[in-house]
């Protein structure tokens, strides 16, 4: 059995930060087709309520906040999380293992409890970022020793590229592993600014356990019929 929530295939991304907009979304939505991924800016702009506001329209929700802070404050965090009824937080595993500790232990494994999942290194940074910040060998070095330090410390899974997925579903192999995954685009739709964009049937096969959308359906003129559209290619 999961140690945690059960997750949906999809997270759409809510990146927006005035409420009329998340709130035109939701109700276009629907809560049996994704779950709400809730990042930096919406919860910056409009608080914990954006989350009761996706909650209340019965959507599992992601709260994309990348913790990465003192052992104690991120404990806190997470529990702060837990506490507002998401499905799914996430941390920096780059905060060490003490860190993800705390963060274990304040969201205790349970049929009820949020997926705790970890970042290893941003997909924006590559090889010569990482050696300006004393990481020498390599992104892909990196992310495979974060993620096993994320596996040893007793954490669901992952954030990464779909192009990661597979190592990362080996890093994770029992069946309530999570590879949560961005960076994904419907065949023949927009790219927007992603680079390295992979289809969600691909991704899916590639061992991601959710995916992550947010422009293919929240810059749709139709966003239900374009989610719909995409659940229907899996
Ligand atoms: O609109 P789009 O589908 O590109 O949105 C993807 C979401 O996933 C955004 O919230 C973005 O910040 C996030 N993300 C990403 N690539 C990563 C990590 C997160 O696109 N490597």
């Amino acid at each position: 059995m999961a140690d945690h929530r059960p997750q949906p295939r999809i997270y759409v991304a809510l990146d927006v930060a005035e409420e009329r907009r998340v709130r035109d979304l939701l109700a276009e939505l629907d809560p049996s087709l994704c779950g709400i991924k809730i990042g930096k800016e919406a919860f910056t702009a409009l608080g914990p309520r954006v989350v009761e506001w996706a909650r209340e329209g019965g959507f599992p929700v992601f709260l994309d906040l990348k913790f990465h802070d003192i052992p104690n404050t991120v404990a806190r965090a997470c529990r702060a999380a837990a506490d507002l009824d998401v499905a799914l937080v996430n941390v920096h595993a780059s905060g060490g293992r003490r860190m993800l500790e705390a963060a274990r232990e304040a969201i205790e494994p349970g049929r009820d409890a949020p997926g705790l999942i970890a970042v290893t290194v941003l997909t924006s940074m590559e090889d010569a970022d990482l050696a300006e910040i004393g990481v020498n060998d390599g992104a892909q070095a990196q992310v495979a020793r974060l993620a096993r330090l994320t596996a040893e410390t007793g954490l669901d899974g992952v954030v990464c590229s779909a192009r990661e997925a597979q190592a990362m579903r080996a890093v994770f192999p029992d069946a309530s592993g999570l590879v949560v995954t961005p960076g994904v685009r419907p065949a023949g739709g927009a790219r927007d600014d992603q680079r390295r964009v992979v289809t969600p049937a691909e991704a899916l096969s590639l061992g991601a356990t959710s995916l992550v959308i947010g422009r293919p359906v929240t810059a749709a003129d139709e966003p239900r019929k374009a989610l719909e559209a995409i659940v229907a290619e899996l």
